[in-house]
């Protein structure tokens, strides 16, 4: 028990800082072409006309794939959905058809022998789209539609408002975001035959490998994905974008490897964003402030027929009590680049919402937000009666306050001035559901008392290589550098892959899982029962007699798989993590201008595998959140639905000068309900809730309440100021 839950330092560190680390598209192959996507201009219509001849005498270039001369494939989704429409499914139907359905869609592949010459080749390509007038690309301007599986009520919300002695009826809005990874995805394709092999950046390979099978038509057992390191993914990575597919039509066209990189602007158009959201919060309280009633209804969209929407109210049921409960979503079908998973989907902009309604209600019941908080922690998942894991809340809300002297907050807004500036605090609680998904591994013990992990698992900045060598390390008895992980292959045993905070439990049960196997194998060789053996520094302890491995090993090899999938426990109980955002914030009282002076996260989300990839993830979330309160935002046009603010430096994520000082709380935490190593997800954490505790913050150094993300300067201004 000395590896696992210390500051280990990421394995991969060194290779990154040092460049040598290969990303998506450095892997250089032997006669490699490159290739650009070409994009369409209108929301929605029908490829007219599309004049290749320019493009292909342009120096360099081989080839222009279009609708016209890619190879037909065929359109047999493995989950095929009924009653959507199919054609608008097909995102990732790349070069098959003359229809469009978002402005940024991928219409044409311009393969040349450098990537310069590729893109020279694209500007080249003449093509006239004609724009079907009916296309919307405004979702307040369509009818949106209201899917039964997302609505649910209990009790009567309209009663408890009427009867509540406190109310809060407010409407929020968040609006589009963009995952914005650092490394823009990139597929190096390359056929064998019939076997392809693609070099891509993605976060779950096992789900991209069917996806990509899929696509072109071929039994997953031909497609083999690496993905070694990748350069960040926020859920744009989670599933394959159009560019691993129009390099699989172009690598088996041309019949040699080919790359295609996306530029930033592509990025931004062509992989999901986050949906805008209209969310609509009523609180009932009695008064002493304690809940009654809640209601969570938003608006959100996505393209027509696709299944993903933004599940804004996903913790609203378990968050705080009240017996009156109405949820709901509904979704606006509009011609904007696909809606999917974007950093926490769903908790990230609807707790955020919910806490600032909090923050209302509780200074209109007279009580201090901590307070507050605390005496609507409910006993038990109020929604569906069954008990929570565990639950830390009320822990992280004392904790957090007092590391960062709450106490000294005065309740008054606008009571507090430094200069030209107004100061004011402000807190939001976290929550985000916790899952596990099935993940596999392998773990090799060798004779020479070195270990070997391996799993398709990826790491995509989050510190996987060093977490699941860590359990290794901690299981078998081995100094850190006996233990090597092998991550991003498909040939590899199929691991949970990065999304949805689910990672570090889920691959790492596998591990733990695995190495249990063996550890039971030594144990009968000794002849004693696991729990009495003691592995460490190479050494197997048994009673009084100490053995080394070596000889244990006898010159074998001991391999094991593991194997763990959700079952009972993710539906016996409520299974979530918690925590509570502290944020002091400076508003200049002439431009309107808002600093964040400090920030203190205290979060409870199970046994910490590691305090400084942890730590790491909050401070990411935090930040995230700081851009999310302050300045992130993804703007269409609203006569033809680009998104005009395409690249780092129109869309604003928090750089180093936005964000100061922030603190990291990790609470002691065991789950026994969890998974064997009593972990729970933390990655998305960080973020769900904590632009809310900025803007409640800013409201109370200003008494502006901006209730349209991100509280821009201009909108505190006009709020008052
Ligand atoms: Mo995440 S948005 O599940 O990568």
């Amino acid at each position: 028990m000395t590896i696992v839950g210390s500051a280990v330092s990421r394995v991969d560190g060194p290779a990154k800082v040092t460049g040598t680390a290969v990303y998506a598209a450095d892997f250089a192959l032997a006669d490699l072409a490159h290739a650009a996507l070409v994009q369409a201009t209108v929301p929605r219509g029908r490829i007219h006309t599309i004049h290749t001849a320019e493009a292909e005498a342009a120096p360099g270039v081989r080839a222009v794939l279009t609708h016209e001369n890619t190879r037909p494939l065929p359109w047999a989704p493995r989950d095929p959905r009924p009653g959507v429409d199919p054609k608008a499914g097909e995102r990732l139907h790349v070069l098959q058809t003359d229809e469009v359905f978002y402005n940024g869609q991928p219409v044409a592949l311009v393969v040349a022998e450098t990537y310069e010459q590729a893109c020279h080749g694209a500007l080249a390509l003449q093509f006239e789209i004609e724009r079907d007038e009916g296309s919307a690309v405004d979702p307040e301007a369509v009818e949106p539609e209201a899917p039964d599986d997302q609505q649910s009520s209990m009790g009567d919300l309209d009663a408890a408002m009427r009867d509540a002695v406190h109310s809060v009826d407010v409407t929020y809005t968040t609006p589009g975001h963009s995952s914005a990874p650092m490394e823009p995805h990139a597929s190096i394709a390359d056929w064998d035959g019939d076997r392809l092999t693609l070099r891509g950046s993605y976060q779950m390979l096992k789900f991209n490998r069917n996806e990509l099978a899929d696509s072109l038509g071929i039994d997953p057992s031909n497609v083999r994905i690496l993905s070694p390191y990748v350069g960040g993914g926020f859920g744009s990575k989670l599933g394959i974008a159009p560019e691993a597919v129009a390099a699989a039509l172009a690598a088996r066209q041309l019949g040699r490897p080919v790359s295609v990189a996306m530029s930033r602007p592509q990025v931004f158009e062509t992989t999901m964003r986050r949906s805008e959201t209209r969310q609509r919060v009523r609180l009932a309280a009695g008064g002493d402030g304690r809940l009654t009633g809640i209601g969570h209804e938003a608006l959100v969209s996505s393209l027509p027929g696709e299944a993903f929407s933004e599940p804004v109210t996903q913790a609203t049921p378990f968050m705080y009590r009240g017996d009156n409960r109405t949820t709901g979503l509904r979704i606006a079908r509009v011609n904007r680049t696909c809606a999917g998973s974007v950093r926490a989907p769903g908790e990230a902009v609807g707790v955020t919402a919910f806490e600032n309604a909090m923050d209302e209600m509780a200074e209109k019941a007279g009580l201090d937000p901590v307070a507050f908080r605390k005496i609507n922690i409910p006993a038990e998942d109020p929604s569906q009666h069954i008990p929570f894991s565990s639950h830390k809340l009320a822990e992280a809300l004392d904790e957090g306050a007092r590391a960062f002297g709450w106490d000294k907050r005065r309740a008054e807004p606008r009571s507090v001035r430094d200069g030209e500036w107004l100061v004011g605090m402000g807190m939001a609680s976290a929550f985000r559901v916790n899952m596990v998904v099935e993940a596999e591994a392998r773990v090799r013990l060798n004779p020479d008392g070195t270990a070997e992990v391996e799993t398709d698992m990826t790491d995509i900045g989050t510190g996987s290589y060093a977490v699941l060598s860590q359990i290794a390390c901690e299981m078998l008895g081995l100094p850190a550098d006996r233990v090597t992980t092998r991550l991003g292959d498909t040939e590899l045993p199929p691991g949970s892959g990065s999304g949805g905070s689910f990672g570090a439990s889920s691959s790492g049960t596998a591990v733990f899982l695995a190495c249990e196997e063996i550890r039971g194998r030594i144990a009968e060789a000794l002849g004693c029962a696991e729990g009495d053996l003691t592995l460490k520094d190479g050494v197997a302890v048994a009673g009084n007699r100490a053995t080394p491995l070596a000889e244990v090993l006898g010159g074998r090899c001991l391999e094991a798989e593991g194997h763990v999938e959700p079952g009972e426990t993710s539906s016996a109980v409520r299974q979530a993590t918690y925590g509570a955002y502290f944020a002091e914030v400076a508003v200049n009282a002439v431009t309107g201008e808002t600093r964040v002076r400090r920030m203190l996260g205290a979060f409870a989300a199970g046994r910490i595998l590691n305090r400084k990839t942890a730590r790491s993830q909050f401070l990411g979330g935090m930040t995230w959140g700081i851009g999310m309160a302050l300045t992130e935002a993804l703007l269409h046009d609203p006569r033809h639905g680009q998104i005009v603010n395409h690249d780092l430096a129109e869309y604003h994520v928090a750089v180093n000068a936005d964000v100061p000082q922030i603190d990291v709380l990790l609470l002691d935490e065991r789950d026994d309900w969890s998974n064997p190593m009593q972990t729970k997800g933390l990655g998305e954490l960080g973020v769900c809730g904590a632009a809310a505790a900025v803007t409640n913050a800013l409201y109370n150094a200003t008494g502006v309440r901006v209730r349209d993300y991100p509280a821009t300067l201009d909108k505190v201004l006009a709020g008052g100021l």
